[in-house]
């Protein structure tokens, strides 16, 4: 079959090149806004007047036939077609004729391909924003029921100073709602036009970039034929939001994985959401977590990959960029099945209550809030910090709590400790004394969690 760039070839392409240049395996995917983006082009084309307003319908008519062939995998991809844009010119040729071979007037597959780009990102940013909030969701359905649950809080994996334990799930909120503005933010980037940038310097013709700007729900047309042509920023800052997102999910995953352990003991997954060895009878293997958190290494990778791809491109269109959808691809996918799993996960982990109590007044949780007690008695905080720290020293020489001392004991490091100290002592209390903003106190953890509610439409009933 001739190519649609054969013109001014002589010899036919090499099978090898035909193979090492396709990217019909990997771009098929585009189909869906490819036609989105040619339906656009041909309608502009229309109103313009560079072709008829009937040919423009029959154009958009058979590009809707086209797509859904392609969606219904009827449609036979060729090596030799390269992509995904000659497949589907090439099949409205096949259909149309003439009219079929007027689509491309104005337009070259390097503003069609960053279009379609564009598009693709843009679903696929709304689609992870979804997942987010879905991830949100379980984390606030389940803080009701943990608002009674204390859990030790660490700093270097060392017990630092308890927190309720749905002060936890309301931080992971937190950060996947920055995920979510990163996302907000690019989107805006995202969401401006390259069609009709043409090959690189734009066209002699009288096409409407506005109008096709329009009709795909872009806010402007790209202000720079040669920018946007070659620019892929956009698919480098979706994949570095993609990368944080990673990068929570797998301190999340990591974090449960340590919880599941029999050191700790804090959580149990259930039976559906852990795998068995096939060889020590007794295990249940947290695999989901281990998977969302060694995956993030594949989504973190995508950012410099890329990066490493446009280094150095002089301007405008390089061949070297159709490699861009590999690395994209890849990052999405993995986030979505990730997100798609977790908050059945979060749902699904059970505290177990009996044996964090067990262990909670292990490790002085209450040691600051004694301190902080001092402090409200006009100690200042450099001498409270110390005389704690001896106190803990002697619990230590002992083998008790700091609520174990006698009242005796304790004036004695300190003679501005009186009888009221047993109501700061004790983990139970020690989180009861939180009462900052944004503390992991009882009355922060429960303004946090209205807040959530209210943000998620969900009510505290349920
Ligand atoms: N398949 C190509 C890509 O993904 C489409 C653009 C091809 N442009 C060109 N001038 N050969 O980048």
């Amino acid at each position: 079959m001739s190519k649609a760039w054969g013109g001014r070839f002589e010899q036919a392409t090499d099978p090898r090149v035909e193979q090492f240049t396709e990217s019909i395996s990997f771009d098929a995917r585009l189909a869906e806004v490819d036609v989105r983006g040619s339906q656009a082009h041909a309608r502009m084309l229309g109103r313009v007047g560079l072709i008829t307003s009937a040919e423009a319908e029959q154009l958009c008519a058979a590009l809707d036939a086209i797509g859904q062939e392609i969606a219904r995998g009827e449609l036979p991809f060729q090596t030799s077609l390269e992509d995904i844009h000659m497949h589907v010119e090439t099949a409205l040729i096949q259909r149309l004729g003439d009219v079929g071979r007027r689509l491309h007037t104005g337009r070259s597959r390097n503003d069609q391909v960053a279009t379609d780009l564009k598009l693709y990102v843009r679903d696929a940013i709304d689609q992870v924003d979804r997942l987010l909030i879905d991830v949100q969701r379980a984390f606030v359905e389940r803080s009701p029921a943990d608002l009674e649950v204390i859990l030790p809080g660490y700093t270097h994996l060392q017990r630092a100073q308890p927190v309720v334990a749905a002060h936890y799930w309301l931080a992971y909120c937190e950060k996947f709602e920055r995920d979510r503005q990163r996302l907000a933010d690019c989107r805006k980037r995202v969401n401006i036009s390259p069609l009709g940038a043409a090959a690189l310097a734009g066209t002699s013709l009288p096409i409407d970039r506005h109008l096709t700007a329009s009709l795909l729900g872009f806010a402007e047309p790209a202000a720079n034929s040669l920018d946007v042509s070659s620019d892929r920023d956009f698919l480098i800052e979706y994949c570095q939001c993609l990368a944080l997102i990673a990068a929570h999910l797998s301190t999340w995953a990591e974090e449960w994985i340590l919880w599941c352990t029999t050191e700790f003991g804090f959580l149990k997954l259930p039976d559906a959401y852990t795998t068995g060895s096939s060889i020590m009878p007794q295990k249940r293997n947290p695999d989901v977590l281990e998977l969302v958190r060694g995956k993030s290494g594949r989504v973190m990778s995508a950012a410099p990959r890329l990066l490493t791809l446009v280094k150095g491109l002089p301007l405008a269109y390089n061949r070297d960029l159709q490699e861009d959808k590999l690395a994209v691809f890849d990052a999405h996918d993995t986030i979505v099945a990730c997100l798609e799993l977790m908050p059945a996960v979060v749902l699904g982990g059970g505290l177990q209550v009996e044996r964090i109590n067990a262990r909670l007044e292990e490790g002085f949780l209450d040691a600051t809030t004694l301190m902080e007690y001092l402090i409200k008695r006009g100690v200042p905080m450099r001498t409270g910090h110390e005389t704690v720290g001896k106190l803990v020293r002697d619990c230590e020489r002992r083998g008790c709590r700091l609520a174990e001392l006698s009242l005796a004991d304790l004036q004695g490091a300190c003679p501005q400790i009186e009888e009221g100290v047993f109501g700061v002592l004790g983990v139970a209390n020690a989180v009861r004394a939180l009462v900052s903003y944004g503390s992991g106190g009882r009355a922060s953890v429960e303004q946090q969690l209205s807040r959530w509610q209210q943000r998620l439409g969900i009510t505290s009933a349920g």
